[in-house]
């Protein structure tokens, strides 16, 4: 049973290690539609994913990352990549939001996910064959996990929300 919205958000943690495992067809198209279900400005989707499931293009991927090798042994890599020609003031904003869906998704099945944003763009851009005019905004490895990190620690309430003004307190 997979988890509900809640619990996948509070149990969700950057993974970065992962049991060497493929990741079976159907939960990989459930991932990927809780992507293509992610609202965007104007609905224009400026948008396109790429799953990178060979392991010679997962080794070179993680490379291209700074070399965080641990990327690939996670059953895939996903690369998000916007489109600034169909929303050049929102496409970080909506590859981000299906970005994350993609990992609540992945969470609530039971996988481990981590944002990646320490990349060469160039070098990521020539391995996937990305289009001149797109932009790589950040990729995530998809993977069963090797390890459960505990949780980081976050600003307090007081600091990360207000009431009615910037400054006033919640409590
Ligand atoms: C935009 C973005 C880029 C990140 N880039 C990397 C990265 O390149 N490598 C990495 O190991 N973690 C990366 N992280 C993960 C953060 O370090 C992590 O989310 C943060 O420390 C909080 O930990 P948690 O995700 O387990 O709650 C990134 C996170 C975000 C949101």
């Amino acid at each position: 049973m997979a988890k509900d919205t809640i619990s996948a958000i509070m149990e969700r943690r950057s993974v970065r290690k992962y049991v060497d495992k493929p990741i079976p067809e159907e939960d990989l198209k459930t991932i990927l539609e809780a992507g293509r279900q992610a609202p965007s400005a104007a609905n224009r989707q400026p948008w396109h994913f790429v799953v990178v499931r060979d392991p010679e293009q997962k080794k070179k991927v993680a490379e291209a990352c700074s070399d965080q090798t641990w990327m690939a042994a996670a059953g895939v890599i996903i690369a998000g990549i916007g489109k600034p020609s169909v929303n050049e003031k929102w496409y970080p904003v909506d590859v981000a939001i299906a970005m994350q869906n993609m990992i609540l998704a992945a969470t609530a099945l039971g996988y481990g996910t981590c944002w990646i944003g320490a990349f060469d763009e160039q070098q990521v851009a020539r391995l996937l064959g990305v289009p001149g005019d797109c932009k790589v905004v950040a990729l995530t490895p998809v993977g069963v996990p090797d390890d459960h990190p505990e949780a980081r620690p976050r600003q307090p309430m007081s600091e990360f929300a207000s009431l009615d003004r910037y400054g006033e307190k919640m409590e």
